[in-house]
């Protein structure tokens, strides 16, 4: 299936299912904004209890809070937020269509490296089984030549990042022959900066002293508590503070569903370390973040990393993990080796000191800080894009019918279990309801006993529930149930007593959590 296809369905089996929904779809939507429902808040909260147990509950050294979203405005003057938390617009004068000047540059070096693999997979079926992909794309002059482009564009690029050129991004996008996907035209206006944090007035007086912001990251909220988490937990560095909660941003490019949108949540943790002892710490949390999302379970040819091009204003070092999403591989994650800027910074605005006493080292300095920064809503994208699956299923009367089943990590799968009496009547749906009420204590469950049993089969695999359990006329004389898998779609016969221990061994969180 075309990839853009798939993400079409995607998008559509999401708000069929009640998962994710347009926000304020009564009136007609708001851009970028959307809500989850039933199915999408329970995974959302999974994904959730993921991160959380897996970096503060499994850290002794990792404490999680909970900050506000509104803060002190010389936070954001602090962080270097209100003067550099730009990006370069452009607009196209004939579609009246705002862009990113440098995600169109991104995309056409993307499309590129597009180039190459499409030679790539031509000379894997030319030469079969005797293909090196290495010795390939070291010596096939299509090949290299793609490769010199990228390379020169990629040195332009980040040279004019660097300089902040505005100038000299706008001729990359002239030179590139970079069109407006809309009007196909090239008819650009110069690239200009625009701030991406809402702000909004605190009280009743307006004015420029009550300007208040929606905070563009949670991590400030960390910052600016280091002091009272490090004192009240006697925390010894090097220690971690983290907090999942909601960011926003005015985004110029808002596309791609809930890859980018201006309310969205993060999943950050700010990692304080002796000054010289960054780096170690950096590569330990690139690997320590890439495990987390490998022990999902998904092909790990999914995932990349990638260095940035260009740093932000606080960072002397930065890695993305990527993710194949069906619109090609973009940031999932950010891990960044922030140095000591922000709280020097908090310390300089603030006139208080915002240090730690080290013991060992008998002096006092500014802890560095590494940062691992995950958006939930691009978790939840990534796992649908690897759960949604469609097969052909062959009938036992020889015709096929199609099921579309989420195959969602069963530990964060929305609905654990379905139970569904074969008919509704015989006793069977109270005996359903007894296994149910015994299920409930510990997974989220449903009951359903409407339409035909392989109908319910095919609602719960369009949910992702992992376990089926039907409950027929033997049951009450057995005590048996059928459990049926949703990968596989196998079945089953097992004792009622012997469900609970079945369904919690596979959906327990420790299950991830032992990969790590
Ligand atoms: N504290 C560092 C920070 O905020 P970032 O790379 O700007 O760094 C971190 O954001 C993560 O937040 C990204 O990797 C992405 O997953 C998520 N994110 C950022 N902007 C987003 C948006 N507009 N919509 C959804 N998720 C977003």
């Amino acid at each position: 299936m075309a990839q853009e296809d798939l993400f079409k369905k995607i998008i559509a089996h999401t708000k069929e299912y009640g998962y994710i929904f347009q926000s304020s779809e009564l009136y007609d939507g708001l851009g970028a904004v959307y809500d989850y429902g039933q199915y999408g808040a329970e995974l959302k909260n999974n994904i959730k209890n993921y991160w959380w147990q897996a970096m503060v509950q499994m850290n002794e050294n990792i404490v999680g809070i909970d900050s506000a979203i509104f803060m002190h405005p010389t936070v954001w003057k602090a962080s270097g937020h209100v003067d550099a938390f730009n990006d370069p617009l452009i607009d196209n004068k004939d579609s009246k269509k705002r862009y990113r000047a440098d995600v169109l540059i991104e995309e056409q070096r993307e499309k590129i490296r597009l180039k190459i693999e499409k030679e790539v997979e031509k000379a894997e079926k030319r030469f079969g089984e005797s293909f090196d992909r290495a010795t390939f794309v070291s010596t096939n002059a299509r090949v290299l030549e793609y490769q010199k482009k990228i390379d020169d564009l990629t040195t332009r690029f980040q040279k004019a990042l660097e300089n902040n050129d505005l100038e000299e991004l706008k001729q990359i996008i002239l030179d590139e022959g970079i069109v407006c996907p809309i009007s196909g035209s090239k008819n650009w206006t110069d690239v200009r900066q625009f701030n991406l944090m809402f702000a909004t007035e605190l009280g009743s007086v307006a004015g420029d002293a009550s300007t208040i912001y929606l905070r563009p990251e949670t991590a400030q909220g960390i910052f600016v508590n280091y002091l009272s988490v490090q004192k009240t937990g006697r925390m010894r560095i090097p220690f971690g503070i983290a907090q999942i909660g909601k960011a926003f941003r005015n985004e110029i490019v808002a596309r791609q569903f809930i890859f980018r949108m201006r309310e969205f949540e993060q999943m950050e943790m700010q990692f304080f370390v002796r000054p010289g002892e960054e780096m170690k710490w950096f590569e330990h949390w690139k690997e320590v973040r890439r495990k987390w999302h490998f022990a999902l379970g998904f092909s790990q040819d999914k995932y990349r990393m990638h260095d940035h091009d260009k740093l932000a204003h606080y960072a002397n070092a930065a890695t993305d993990i990527e993710f194949e999403f069906p619109f090609g591989f973009k940031e999932l994650e950010g891990i960044h080796s922030r140095t000591d800027f922000d709280l020097s910074q908090h310390q300089e605005f603030s006139g208080k000191k915002v240090q730690y006493f080290d013991n060992e080292l008998n002096e006092s300095y500014v802890p560095y800080v590494v940062e691992t920064s995950v958006g939930l809503d691009r978790t939840f994208l990534s796992i649908l894009s690897n759960a949604y699956t469609e097969e052909n299923i062959l009938k036992e009367d020889g015709s096929v019918d199609q099921r579309v089943v989420l195959k969602i990590p069963a530990p964060l799968a929305p609905v654990k279990v379905a139970v569904m009496p074969l008919v509704k009547k015989d006793g069977l749906p109270e005996k359903a309801r007894e296994i149910l009420q015994k299920l409930q204590f510990e997974n989220n469950c449903q009951y359903d006993e409407k339409d035909s049993i392989g109908k319910r089969y095919r609602r719960q695999d369009a949910i992702g529930t992992p376990f089926c359990v039907t409950v027929d006329h033997d049951s009450l004389k057995d005590n048996m149930v059928t459990i049926r898998y949703r990968d596989d779609m196998s079945q089953e016969r097992v004792s009622i007593d012997d469900i609970e221990k079945i369904v919690t061994r596979k959906v327990s969180m420790r299950r991830l959590l032992e990969k790590l």
